[in-house]
């Protein structure tokens, strides 16, 4: 990908401008600040090597704008690595050799401790080029042991295939945390075609989308600055859906065999260490090939 015309990238791929400096790409960006909310949210070791100081900057400005309003609407960022790290396990538990993907993987440390907690996983992880280059030395950086079943891919995910990636290997497990919402209907569709053509019959696809009138409620109240200054520099959020049928029906459409689709709220607060409340903004669709 680092050899294409630029014109020729998605929306959240190209460089332009933002008002916070964490990144060229509204992909970059939004990476950084997810991962700084998270090590505002949750200071652990991991998330704190993962995120850098410009990234918790913005991110504890955009807290600030949006203090007073519901909690529940941040605890979404906290929320979604641990359902989605959930429902990853559960399908690993009687697949140690299994090929897990990881689209958008973002600074999240994900691809590392799966890796390192099941040594017969084999990992990848995709994104952007400069967000996986900056994470790659961000992880040397800070000495973060990498594990030998871990690989690193970029790509524009709205645009190319995973079978160009991949060629011929097939794939258990794919996950998109924080891919979808970003992407246009015609995008996501194409990363939806593009995860059901490598995935093994009976392989899981696990991703998030945005509930249509949930992302008005959300962005309305004093959350309204922060979102938009959220939006101004990450992206807006094209990709939602109106209703849990709308999702279904996404998902169907690129050939899965079953689709369920949540709402993170009752997923989310059904599990310890999980900030609560949560508020209803995604829906978290698992499918199946
Ligand atoms: C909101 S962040 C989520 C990152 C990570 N999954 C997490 O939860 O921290 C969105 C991610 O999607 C990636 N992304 C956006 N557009 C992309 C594209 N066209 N191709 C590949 N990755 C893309 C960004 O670089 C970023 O890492």
């Amino acid at each position: 990908m680092d050899d294409q015309p630029k014109d020729s990238l998605s929306p959240t791929a190209r460089e332009t401008k933002g008002t916070l400096p964490v990144g060229k790409s509204q992909g970059q960006r939004s990476a950084e600040i997810v991962a700084g909310i998270r090590a505002e949210l949750m200071p652990t070791p991991e998330y704190i090597a993962m995120s850098r100081v410009s990234g918790r900057v913005a991110a504890s400005l955009i807290l600030r704008l949006g203090r007073g309003d519901n909690q529940a609407k941040i605890h979404v960022v906290a929320a979604l690595p641990i359902v989605f790290g959930n429902i990853i396990e559960q399908e690993l538990h009687d697949k140690p050799n299994a090929h897990f993907v990881e689209l958008a993987a973002g600074f999240l440390p994900r691809g590392l401790q799966l890796a390192r907690k099941f040594p017969t996983l084999r990992v990848t992880e995709i994104d952007l080029p400069e967000v996986m280059a900056e994470k790659r030395s961000r992880i040397q950086r800070a000495g973060l042991a990498v594990p030998g079943n871990i690989t690193w891919l970029s790509a524009d995910l709205a645009i190319q295939t995973l079978g160009s990636l991949l060629g011929e290997e097939k794939v258990d497990i794919i996950a998109a945390q924080g891919l979808l919402s970003y992407l246009a209907l015609p995008h996501v569709s194409h990363v939806i075609a593009s995860v059901r053509a490598v995935l093994r019959p009976g392989g899981l696809f696990v991703a998030d989308i945005t509930h249509e009138a949930d992302v008005r409620v959300t962005s309305e109240g004093k959350a309204k600055t922060a979102i938009s200054m959220f939006q101004r520099n990450a992206g807006k959020w094209l990709g939602t859906v109106r209703d849990e049928q709308h999702a279904r029906d996404l998902f169907m459409a690129e050939g899965f065999s079953s689709v369920e689709v949540h709402p993170i709220k009752p997923l989310a607060e059904a599990l310890p260490n999980v900030p609560k409340p949560v508020y209803n903004i995604v829906f978290v669709v698992v499918a199946r090939a």
